[in-house]
């Protein structure tokens, strides 16, 4: 039996006594003010810790992608380094040539045209969002440049608005690139059954003005890898038939990295010849924590020269390309230690284990109470691991899926239910994010306290015959680990059999 709120963490243990010393300072510290006296460390420390604790498990947040956990070595290098402003790149050189071993290290990684060693195009962000804004910024530049040229014009006197191609499926960061950075929004919608790009009207709607088309390799909806191979054919026919040459940026904010790294095969890189920039985030599945984003771009034309400033206050030339100018070097750091620390091997094992325990928690929730649940995501494909489920509407059930959330959530489980775009926005999902800390010993307790959950709506919204269904299969529950191994051995035959290059499988 589990329904068990998670206890506290070990170090948050000795604050109790700290806590108790300091509970009439809290009383009187106002909180839209600053104080008029100094508090001690120790006071000002335990009043905010004491508030903190209050705080969810960033372990129990399922509905996130972002890294919620690092070694002690990474953790003891972000703090060392802390101090140090990325951005002044005479005082901080050896950062900043970490900085861009991690940009050609990514650079490889998405196949980019190897030209003189070292010398990638990209940038690191504080996440996708600002990795996708640079991204966008830069197609948009580079069409007004092409337009410029093929008008006999002058850049500035090009005041036509571009647009930009996408999937209804998108981040809301690629919608506030369109309207912060005047783009016109080309959005197709999503279908009832197919919650991705549909290319054929993405090419139903390309124009001189389109400066490019986002796809999305793992939507934030479902976690699906939009078809980027065929969407690079389909651009390659139109330059050739209509000589429109239209660009692709990849917003791989989490797919990016796990693609290398399970299903190698997939080309949706800069093996296509349309594919022009990529971002991702190092605090999802770069396994760094927040806030770290790179993006890289195929080569340096795909990058105009004057999106680029060059500055001197900190006394040499610094070119830099980013929304903010100071940053710490932290994550950056963090993110090479995890690049030396895991190798591709460790990267491979870590995003594989995912992938299987994702599996295992989609079939195992499909095979609650007979059809109970509809999986929306495809983990019968390449795709993120996550597990997007509703309700079966054929149930006919009184209760609804935010419901059902709101119930885990008093259990201490954070899964987000939201409904899908247009127009598919009629279909409401759950979310289930596995992550590294996301264990098979994790996915069991959640399992049950779901079938928990599951009886007590049904017996307090009348599904008698329902709540009696998942009652049995508790008795059912020594079969578990059994079809915990036999979905393992499925999922092992499944990847050996698709990959050409062998996969260690590890069994957490
Ligand atoms: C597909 C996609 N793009 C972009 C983003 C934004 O990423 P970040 O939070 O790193 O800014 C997200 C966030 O989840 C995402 O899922």
């Amino acid at each position: 039996m589990s329904l068990s709120y998670h206890v506290p963490k070990e170090d948050d243990e000795p604050m109790l006594g700290h806590l108790a010393r300091f509970i009439e300072v809290n009383n009187d510290v106002p909180k839209f003010r600053m104080p008029d006296q100094p508090l001690t460390e120790q006071a000002a420390s335990s009043i905010i810790r004491s508030e903190l604790r209050l705080d969810g498990n960033p372990d129990l947040n399922l509905a996130s992608f972002v890294t919620t956990e690092v070694d002690d070595a990474c953790l003891h290098l972000m703090m060392k380094n802390l101090n140090k402003n990325l951005v002044d790149t005479s005082q901080y050189a050896h950062s900043n040539e970490i900085q861009d071993r991690c940009i050609n290290i990514l650079a490889n990684l998405f196949h980019a045209p190897s030209t003189e060693e070292g010398s990638a195009v990209g940038t690191a962000t504080v996440g996708s969002s600002e990795a996708i804004m640079l991204g966008g910024l830069a197609l948009k530049w580079r069409w007004r440049a092409k337009q410029a040229a093929k008008h006999g014009k002058k850049i500035e006197e090009i005041t036509t608005r571009c647009n930009l191609i996408f999937s209804a499926a998108v981040h809301v960061s690629v919608l506030k690139l369109c309207r912060y950075f005047d783009i016109d929004v080309r959005m197709i919608p999503l279908e009832e059954d197919s919650y991705t790009l549909n290319i054929d009207q993405v090419i139903a709607q390309c124009d001189e003005n389109t400066c490019g088309v986002l796809a999305i390799l793992g939507t934030t909806l479902t976690g699906e890898f939009e078809d980027i191979k065929r969407l690079n054919g389909a651009l390659l026919k139109l330059k050739h038939d209509k000589r429109l040459d239209i660009p692709i940026h990849v917003d791989g904010a989490s797919g990016a990295m796990i693609a290398p790294f399970v299903f190698p095969e997939i080309e949706w890189d800069f093996r296509l010849e349309q594919v022009r920039s990529i971002n991702t985030s190092g605090h999802k599945y770069g396994l760094v924590l927040p806030g770290l984003g790179w993006v890289i771009w195929r080569g340096k034309e795909d990058l105009p020269e004057d999106l680029i400033f060059h500055v001197n206050y900190l006394g040499i030339d610094e070119p830099t390309f980013n929304l903010n100018f100071s940053r710490s070097a932290a994550n950056v750091i963090a993110q090479y230690y995890q690049f030396l620390r895991l190798g591709m091997d460790g990267y491979q094992r870590i995003m594989q284990i995912s992938i299987n325990n994702a599996t295992y928690l989609a079939d195992s929730l499909a095979s609650i109470g007979d059809d109970l649940f509809l999986i929306r995501s495809q983990n019968d494909r390449p795709s993120l691991p996550m597990v997007a489920f509703s309700l079966n509407p054929g149930k006919k059930l009184q209760f609804n899926e935010t419901v059902l959330v709101q119930r885990l959530k008093e259990c201490g489980w954070i899964i987000p239910a939201y409904t899908l775009a247009a127009n598919a926005n009629h279909i409401t999902v759950c979310r289930i994010v596995v992550r590294e800390t996301f264990t098979r010993n994790i996915a069991s307790i959640l399992l049950e306290d779901i079938r928990l959950v599951l009886i007590r709506l049904a017996n307090e919204y009348g599904h008698r015959e329902l709540a009696d269904l998942l009652q049995m299969s508790d008795k059912n529950k020594h079969h578990q680990h059994r079809r915990s191994k036999q979905h393992d051995d499925k999922v092992k035959s499944h990847t050996d059999k698709s990959k050409h290059k062998q996969t260690v499988h590890i069994i957490c």
